[in-house]
């Protein structure tokens, strides 16, 4: 039986391209159940809706507490009968109460070789830093943000001519073949 993933998403939704592609593999171990987006304008919602893929936008804006925006998210989740969450470019911090429902069903990727560069702009920071080579995490969710487990890690050179939007392309090119690979691993092994 083919674990049941759903795909958090925010924004483009390359990711959470990769994935869905991947899991229409017969012998490939996840299906892309449901696509949720907290962000009503994410142009992956269209890419997922094109792939015939269930989508769902749950707009954080309509809700006043964090915790029942959170709410809505898992009801929705498990009214699917999800079993394993990936975030895929998803924008909001979960908080505890979310994370502690999912905790070892809860999956992320981090555009850096964590435990480098936590938090948002990374390739910026990567540049500031002069590091020679860059890279993508994908990682369990802990209530502490970008850290967990490392379930696997991709690493991309950065070149001298690099801007962070360069470099961005770079990273994101890895992601996309670490996290179909780490899913493949995890769902192979729950
Ligand atoms: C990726 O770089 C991801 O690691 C980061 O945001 C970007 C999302 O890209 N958290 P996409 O929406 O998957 O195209």
């Amino acid at each position: 039986m083919k674990t049941r993933i759903a795909v958090l998403i925010s924004g483009s939704g390359s990711n959470m391209q990769s994935l869905a592609h991947a899991c229409r593999g017969a012998d490939f171990p996840a299906k892309v159940e449901l696509v949720i987006s907290n962000n009503p304008k994410a142009k992956g919602i269209g890419i997922a809706d094109a792939m015939g893929l269930k989508t769902c936008v749950i707009n954080h804006r309509e809700f006043e507490q964090r915790k029942e925006f959170e709410q809505q998210l898992d009801i929705k989740l498990r009214n699917n009968r999800i079993e394993l969450v990936c975030l895929a470019g998803f924008m909001r911090v979960l908080s505890p109460f979310f994370v502690q429902k999912w905790q070892g069903r809860l999956l992320n990727i981090h555009p850096s070789l964590l435990p480098k560069f936590r938090g948002l702009n990374t390739h910026e920071q990567a540049l500031k830093a002069k590091e020679k080579i860059h890279g993508c995490t994908v990682h369990e969710v802990v209530n502490e943000l970008d850290s967990g487990p490392i379930l696997g890690q991709a690493e991309v050179p950065v070149l001298p001519e690099d801007t962070p939007a360069s470099l961005a392309q770079r990273v994101l090119a890895a992601e996309h073949k670490l996290y179909p690979q780490v899913l493949r691993e995890f769902c192979a092994n729950l």
